[in-house]
């Protein structure tokens, strides 16, 4: 099977990642603690550990293990944000881009007043600053931007609205659900106050990681309460960071593997590998006339030029996503998303609603002759 899922999650996960999930199951997979037995503080230790790797692999200001939270995904992430900032009477400014992740829950929170925009993109999938800043009102509480879009792999320039949000004294959450590990974050320059993200897709780890950076001062309302093995006499939740936005034991099966993520992007990197491999597509797809990538234009072939991942919404004239997708997987063995990838409005937007489109997200284990496969089989299907 070729897999051209990867902005789902990303597969095959780097080998050695299955071999130290295996170890630490088989040696140390107890509940990690501060106070306790010596296994449980080695098992505490390495979590705390990978706080700190990943404060400082997104450039979290202050560099405050204790303020990267974990979370089973960017959702729960984006929820706990979203929730722990907003108050009734609060208004929030987003972008058609969103994911789900965040338009289900701006959706729910109108039901209980707190009201929200969502700025649009132009036709190329990025959203402007000045949009953003048209949207703003008086009670803005919050922005919320994902960095790259799910469905058009347009890098947004979050470093200007970060810089709008620090100058209105407004939130700025950021969803580097698509970027982590694929586009440099640098939360301190990009000046964003939150940010969710995912372990399993670009930071190569397991399904079931992901978490919250938090900055600054500015404690978020708690919306889950739990057990947090430590001062379990208390009733009250635990008030202080970590603690205050994690409730539950964590899965530190899985954070282990997140770290072995970390340990192989260190040392291979992926971002280069998927440039090359989507110019090589952007350049086969230029003689495949019947063929298109939303906001993109023939003979653009430079995904560091058009600030795109190597995430493509791709068109095949005569046939619907559906059909091109079918065709793909039953006739060669290929794994591609269709449809409107979880962010509907991005589609909308796009003017593809109806349909979707056909997802093909390419990852660091995709080799060039994949993609010649990819672009063959493109070419049959006319
Ligand atoms: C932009 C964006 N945000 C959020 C999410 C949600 O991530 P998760 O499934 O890890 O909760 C995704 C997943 O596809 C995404 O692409």
């Amino acid at each position: 099977m070729i897999y051209f899922d990867n902005a789902a999650t990303s597969f095959p996960k780097p080998p050695f990642i299955a071999a130290d999930i295996g170890e630490f199951l088989s040696t140390e997979a107890v509940n990690p603690g501060r106070s306790g037995f010596d296994l449980s503080l080695k098992a505490g230790q390495r979590i705390d550990k990978l706080r700190l790797r990943l404060a400082r692999f997104f450039n979290h200001p202050s560099h405050d293990p204790d303020r990267v939270i974990f979370t089973p995904n960017a959702t729960s992430a984006l929820n706990i944000a979203i929730q722990g900032i907003c108050e009734p009477g609060d208004h929030v400014v987003s972008t058609v881009l969103e994911h789900n992740s965040v338009l289900r829950p701006l959706h729910e929170l109108q039901k209980f007043g707190i009201d929200h925009d969502l700025a649009t993109c132009d036709e190329r999938g990025f959203v402007e600053v000045d949009t953003i800043e048209s949207l703003l009102k008086p009670n803005t509480k919050l922005v919320i931007v994902t960095h790259a879009s799910n469905v058009l792999g347009t890098v947004q320039p979050v470093q200007a609205i970060g810089q709008l949000c620090k100058a209105r004294g407004i939130h700025f959450l950021l969803d580097i659900a698509q970027t982590a590990g694929v586009v440099p974050v640098d939360m301190a320059a990009i000046g964003a106050d939150l940010v969710a993200f995912t372990g399993h897709k670009g930071l190569m780890g397991p399904t079931g990681t992901g978490g919250l950076l938090v900055a600054g001062d500015g404690n978020l309302k708690i919306t889950q309460w739990g057990g947090t093995g430590v001062r379990s006499a208390e009733r009250d939740h635990l008030l202080e960071y970590p603690y205050r936005l994690e409730a539950g034991t964590l899965n530190t099966v899985g954070l282990v593997g997140l770290n072995s993520g970390l340990n192989w992007l260190a040392n291979n990197g992926s971002a280069q590998v998927e440039t090359e491999l989507s110019t090589q597509l952007l350049q086969g797809l230029n003689d495949l006339p019947h063929t298109r990538i939303l906001g993109l234009e023939k003979g653009e072939t430079s995904i560091l030029e058009t600030h795109h991942t190597a995430v493509f919404s791709l068109l095949v004239q005569g046939f619907s996503p559906e059909k091109v997708g079918m065709i793909l997987d039953v006739d060669w063995d290929m794994a591609v998303r269709t449809g409107l990838q979880c962010a509907p409005l991005a589609h909308a937007a796009m003017g593809t609603s109806e349909k979707g489109t056909v997802r093909v997200s390419l990852g660091p284990f995709n080799t060039p002759s994949e993609i010649d496969r990819l672009l063959d089989a493109l070419e049959s299907i006319k």
